[in-house]
Formats: C-alpha cells, sequence, structure tokens
C-alpha cells in the first residue's frame, strides 16, 4: 500500500519504518527539515532501542517528501501524528498548579488544513483517501474543529473521494514498533453525520480493517471519532490511577513496620478477576513521559468543562504531585548536610525522554525548597561529577545500570523500586515501602500538597532530551 506520514518524531518515525517493514511504501514528511536530512543521511533521531537496525532493514521502502502535497499525491493512505502540545511548565515535570489546560491543537488543525487542501487539489486522480489522525485530541475536539476544519479545506464533504479515521495509538516510548504491530486492540473512530449514521459509508472502517489486516490480526473496535477520543485518554489516565494507587501501598508499607509493598502488591496481582492486570502495580516514582501527566491535565479539563460531579484526573494530578513530595521529604529527612545525587533523569528506562519525568518533578521539588540535586542518568547525563564525600543518592529512574553503581562508606542510598538489594559495608540503605522496626518514630516530616504559589519553580531543572 502507498501511505503518507506526516509528522515523523518520536512517535510516527518508528511506526513509519514498521509500516515500511511489513511491505508497504511510505512518504514521509516533518516540517522540521533537519529531522528529514538525517533520516536520509540514515540518522535515527528518535531514541529507540533496535530502531536504527529496523530502519536499515526497510530503507528502499521510506520515501521522503519536500511538502505534504508531495506525500498526498502518491497515497492511498495519511497517517498524521503531529504535536498537541502544552506548554512545557504544564508537562508534567512541574508540580500541577489546579488548573486543567486543552491540549493546543493549533498545530495539528493547520497541518490537517494543509492535508485537505492538497486531497481537494488531488481529488479526481482516482484515488479513495483516508486520512488517519493519531496526536491526542479531547473528546469533541474531531467533531467540533478539526472534522469541519478540514473537510472545509478540502472542499469536498467526507465519503466524496475522501474520509477521515480518529486512530490514536496506545505505545510506550522505547517500544514504539513493537506495541504498533503487536496492539491490545486498534481503536477506529469513523465519521457520523448528525443522525447518527455512518457518513463514509463505512469506508473509512473498510479501508483501515485492509490496512491492520495487513499488519496483526488483533481486533478492531470501530466507534463514533468521540468515543475512540475517550477511549484513549481513558485508557492514559486509568494507568495513572494505578500507578497512583500502586504508589499508595508503597508510603503505606514505608510507614508500617513488618510491611513490605511488594508482598502487599504482588498479592493484590493475583486477583487477575477482579482488579484486571498486574502491570502498573508496584510501588515506584509517578506516573510520566509526554503524554501521561499531559492526558490528566487536558481530562481536568473536559470534566471542568462539563462539570463532572468529581474530577478524578485533578485528583490524580494533585496525588502525583503529593507522593513525589513525600519523595522529597524523605531525602531530606535522611540529607543531614549532604550532597543529593538523584540516579536517573529519564522518565522510565530504556529512553533519553525527560519530558512529564517523574525524577525530573522531583528535582524542581527539591529546588523550590532549596535543595540543588545533583542530576546523572546514564544516557541523558553519563558524565556527571559525583560528589567525592559521603551523599544521598536517590534512584529516580529504575535504570538497571544502577544495580551495579559503586556506593561509598558514609552514603545513604534511598531506592523506591526496592531494585538494589545490598550495599557495601557503611552504607545505609532504604527500600522505600518495606516499613522498617522504629520508622514510624523516626519522625516524619509533612507530605503536605505544594500550594498553587509554591508551585512557581524559581529555577527549572530541564534537560535536553
Ligand atoms: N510519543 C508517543 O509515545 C505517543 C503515543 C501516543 C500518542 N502520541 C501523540 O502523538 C502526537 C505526536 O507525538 P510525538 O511524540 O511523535 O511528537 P514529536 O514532537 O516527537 O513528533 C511530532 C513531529 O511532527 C512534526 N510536525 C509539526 N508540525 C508539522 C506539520 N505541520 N507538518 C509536518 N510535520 C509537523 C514535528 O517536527 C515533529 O517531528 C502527539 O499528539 C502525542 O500526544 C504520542
Amino acid at each position: 500500500m502507498k501511505i503518507a506520514f506526516i509528522g515523523i518524531g518520536k512517535l510516527g518515525f518508528p511506526c513509519a519504518v514498521a509500516l515500511a517493514m511489513k511491505g508497504h511504501d511510505v512518504y514521509g514528511y516533518d516540517n522540521d527539515s533537519r529531522l528529514i536530512e538525517g533520516y536520509e543521511r540514515g540518522e535515527v533521531t528518535p531514541f529507540e532501542p533496535g530502531l536504527p537496525e529496523q530502519y536499515q532493514s526497510c530503507r528502499k521502502r521510506m520515501h521522503f517528501c519536500g511538502s505534504i502535497d508531495d506525500a498526498i499525491a502518491q497515497s492511498d493512505h495519511i497517517f498524521v501524528a503531529v504535536p498537541t502540545p502544552h506548554a512545557p511548565m504544564h508537562d508534567g515535570s512541574f508540580p500541577y498548579d489546579g488548573v486543567g489546560r486543552n491540549f493546543d491543537n493549533s498545530i495539528i488543525r493547520d497541518c490537517l488544513v494543509e492535508v485537505g487542501r492538497a486531497i481537494g487539489k488531488h481529488a479526481g486522480d482516482g484515488r479513495f483517501r483516508t486520512i488517519l489522525v493519531i496526536s491526542t485530541t479531547t473528546p469533541g475536539t474531531m467533531v467540533d474543529d478539526l472534522g469541519p476544519a478540514t473537510a472545509k479545506a478540502v472542499g469536498l464533504p467526507i465519503g466524496s473521494g475522501w474520509t477521515m479515521v480518529y486512530n490514536p495509538f496506545f505505545i510506550g516510548q522505547s517500544t514504539v514498533v513493537k506495541d504498533f504491530l503487536n496492539p491490545e486492540f486498534v481503536l477506529l473512530g469513523v465519521p457520523q453525520n448528525d443522525e447518527g449514521k455512518i457518513a463514509d459509508l463505512g469506508r473509512g472502517e473498510a479501508i483501515s480493517r485492509e490496512l491492520y489486516g495487513s499488519l496483526h490480526s488483533q481486533p478492531i473496535c470501530p466507534m463514533t471519532w468521540t468515543e475512540a477520543e475517550c477511549v484513549k485518554l481513558c485508557y492514559n489516565t486509568y494507568l495513572g490511577l494505578k500507578v497512583l494507587f500502586a504508589n499508595t501501598v508503597m508510603e503505606l508499607c514505608h510507614r508500617l513496620p513488618g510491611a513490605s509493598c511488594d508482598v502487599v502488591n504482588a498479592t493484590l496481582k493475583l486477583a487477575k478477576d477482579r482488579l484486571v492486570s498486574t502491570k502498573y502495580m508496584d510501588g515506584g516514582m509517578a506516573d510520566g513521559g509526554p503524554c501521561h501527566g499531559r492526558d490528566q491535565m487536558a481530562m481536568s479539563f473536559v470534566a471542568q468543562k462539563l462539570g463532572l460531579s468529581f474530577n478524578i484526573f485533578d485528583s490524580i494530578n494533585h496525588g502525583r504531585d503529593a507522593q513525589t513530595s513525600y519523595l522529597a521529604d524523605l531525602i531530606q529527612n535522611e540529607q543531614k548536610g549532604r550532597p543529593v545525587v538523584l540516579l536517573g533523569m529519564a522518565f522510565k528506562q530504556g529512553t533519553n525522554q525527560t519530558q512529564g519525568s517523574p525524577a525530573i518533578l522531583l528535582a524542581n521539588i527539591l529546588q523550590q525548597r532549596g535543595v540543588e540535586p545533583i542530576l546523572h542518568d546514564p544516557v541523558i547525563k553519563p558524565y556527571t561529577e559525583m560528589p567525592v564525600e559521603p551523599a544521598v543518592y536517590f534512584i529516580s529512574t529504575r535504570w538497571p545500570e544502577y544495580k551495579g553503581f559503586k556506593f561509598r562508606k558514609g552514603d545513604t542510598v534511598i531506592d523506591p523500586w526496592r531494585m538494589i538489594k545490598e550495599v557495601p559495608a557503611g552504607v545505609e540503605l532504604i527500600p522505600i515501602g518495606v516499613g522498617a522496626p522504629g520508622r514510624q518514630t523516626a519522625g516524619h516530616i509533612s507530605t503536605a500538597l505544594i500550594s498553587a504559589t509554591e508551585a512557581k519553580p524559581t529555577k527549572r531543572v530541564r534537560a535536553a532530551s
């Protein structure tokens, strides 16, 4: 099949490679010309294990275009994966200020208008074109905004030589190709007219089924545009809720002598019938990454707009900050004049992404309290100079490299993952989530929520990703 891919960044490029690996001709376009030049030289910008080799295996089917029009002229299917950003202050690496915010839809709207114009220009060339929108949008955006803007730009109604499917992916950074080719299910939001009848007479669904049938045999779930927008964001925000709960178990056990969160969570995971899956049920750092924190904030905006009786998304965001503040409390409690080193900056192991990283959120909270943490990451900042004197080390990203880290006499190691099993003599290890005798009397300082006014960072800890 001939497939255009508009927006070939962290998500788009690995997915475009996956399509080419499956034998499709991909016509990629990105308005960042340096990115395209790099791809043309064979350089792979997104940090994804295995991606350079995968790209090499299918380079002859990857074609780079100079414009959206070029890409669309040659294609029947048009994936669009451009950003729907929040301002950096609201990406989840700073405390939440209690205000729900929608995604900024200006980039995706402008891009779809350009796609629409190109489709209108090439109408009548015998191709039926399907736009598959991947970018994350809040419920109602396709119906109220993006669908009408695109239709106006095409100049023809949906169903007349073109259609538009809302097709968000459930993909994790560092496993993009694998997740794209082995999804739990595929969401197909298809257009409906006012009477609830399918306006494109089912063509968008049929065409997308054929496309995905060439990639895998996972379930395809057709629904309305708005339902697909709901599923995408409810899925991501529910994961945040699970992490919040698992971290509550961690804090609970940390305060209870004789309790380990690993035992409690491992047993809860046996309840597969009623508690669903075992994933995201380990205590550790807060949920993060380029999507999840922002998705909570966008859904909080939707909840406010619709006047929901309880804004769970707002609570999840506050909970995420409160639990990270609790980790900052533990660090400060142990500091005793020593430097603080955060081991890990990426939002999870296996990626170089710091957007929405709970490690950076923790660093920002510490900075607001006057503690200047030293930051290390085996990929992002591997050459950090470590203190020569004894220090407090906190494992903020679960990189396996830290299992072999050389701690020295007088150091304290705080481990929210409980991944460090042994330390040399003279090093104190504090696994979070394992209640030790006497811990409750050790005098924890308050875990009070950071207020909106305190939430304004004086200095930003932002690492290039
Ligand atoms: N990264 C993920 O794992 C993931 C998962 C699910 C959904 N999403 C969603 O997918 C969208 C893209 O995410 P991403 O992480 O790939 O972002 P990204 O910033 O890494 O990539 C987007 C690319 O689009 C390009 N772009 C911007 N405007 C353009 C235009 N008019 N024409 C062509 N290219 C343009 C940018 O230069 C960039 O390379 C977002 O809405 C995001 O929320 C991302």
